[in-house]
């Protein structure tokens, strides 16, 4: 069983080597991305395994089927950037990694509104500079605040969870309803409500075509002055432009994402030496209550290690033709 990665970083290969101590699998490893620029340099591989930035659109599909490639493994939770519709045609199985550990995406959602909230990152810095003033560092107490999330699948109703451990009220916006979570006193509303209460609104649904910039400037409109808007999940559920409009006007009280709509030119390299030609990330970035980070949000050891194992047991399963129907992994199969 032959896989072509793309997209890999030094960690990739420690945890999926490790994960192959009995040489199971043949691997190839690419720094690049799969896009149509490298498409046709795979040869001899039954699978490709990608991540949340490779663009496996038609043209890329086509090229791979012609190559023998039966299947497409995401070392990722979301599909957005495969052209299913093209790899069903293809006859090509498209694989995920539906849950490898929530929770360290929910707990990165809660550092970075602690962060931003109480300002760590600021005054670490000062205190190293042995500056002791805490003036510009006022937060809010997060016990008694409304929590808005869009979005209660695993994710979401993990940071649920945490946020009830706060004190706070929980108010919540989904196509299904959790009942554990409305035991537990979570209540859902329309999104209109949602918007409207919220002191911090946090998004954990996956995009779609239908939600591409949820929050835009009608939706941020509809928000309190100086909400919090939390983003860990796919940066084109937010307008960067109307956000940053909102952000400038005092509307919005502060950002934090851990995804950007154009996060794949920059994200997960080393650009220090780089002049960065993305004005509005370079916009955004200047915003003293604007915290980015660059899609860190699943990176613990638990989540890598798990990523390894549910990509190569279903790398075994597509490949061996033995996926059940209803398989949270499989988008389809063959
Ligand atoms: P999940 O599938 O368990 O939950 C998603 C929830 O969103 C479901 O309850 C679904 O009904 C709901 N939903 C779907 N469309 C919606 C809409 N238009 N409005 C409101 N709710 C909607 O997925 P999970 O594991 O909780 O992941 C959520 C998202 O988090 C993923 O789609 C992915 O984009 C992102 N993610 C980010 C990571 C990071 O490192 N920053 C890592 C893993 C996932």
């Amino acid at each position: 069983m032959k896989i072509a990665f793309f997209s890999t970083q030094p960690y990739d290969r420690l945890f999926f080597e490790r994960e192959n101590a009995a040489g199971k699998f043949a691997y190839q490893f690419y720094e690049t991305h799969l896009g149509p620029h490298i498409v046709r340099a795979v040869e001899g591989v039954d699978v490709v395994c990608v991540f949340v930035n490779d663009k496996v659109n038609r043209e890329v599909i086509s090229v791979l089927a012609q190559k023998g490639v039966r299947l497409i493994a995401l070392r990722c939770a979301g599909f957005n950037n495969v052209d299913l519709a093209a790899a069903k045609e293809y006859g090509i199985a498209v694989c995920r990694v539906p849950a490898y550990s929530p929770e360290a995406v929910a707990e990165h959602t809660v550092a970075m509104l602690l962060t931003l909230n109480r300002k760590t990152h600021k005054a670490y810095n000062r205190v190293r500079e042995q500056n002791f003033s805490l003036n510009g560092l006022l937060g809010f107490n997060l016990h008694g605040r409304t929590v808005g999330v869009v979005g209660t699948g695993k994710i979401g109703k993990a940071f649920c969870r945490i946020m009830r451990g706060f004190g706070c009220r929980l108010l919540a916006f989904d196509l299904y309803h959790d009942d554990e979570l409305v035991k537990e006193g979570l209540h859902y509303v329309s999104l209109d409500e949602l918007y409207r209460e919220a002191d911090i609104l946090s998004l954990h649904c996956p995009l779609t075509e239908d939600n591409r910039h949820l929050l835009n400037k009608a939706s941020l409109e509809q928000m309190k002055d100086g909400v919090i808007v939390l983003n860990t999940s796919r940066g084109a559920l937010i307008d960067t432009v109307a956000v940053i409009d909102a952000l400038k006007s005092r509307k919005l009280g502060g950002l934090a994402i851990d995804v950007y709509e154009q996060e794949e030119k920059v994200f997960f390299r080393d650009l220090s030496d780089t002049v960065i030609k993305d004005d509005t990330l370079q916009r955004l970035m200047s915003f003293p209550n604007v915290l980015i980070t660059a899609h860190q949000a699943f990176f613990t050891d638990e989540a890598l290690g798990q990523i390894a194992r549910t990509t190569l047991a279903n790398v075994e399963k597509g490949l061996q033709q033995q996926v059940r129907e209803d398989d949270p992994a499989f988008r389809f199969s063959r």
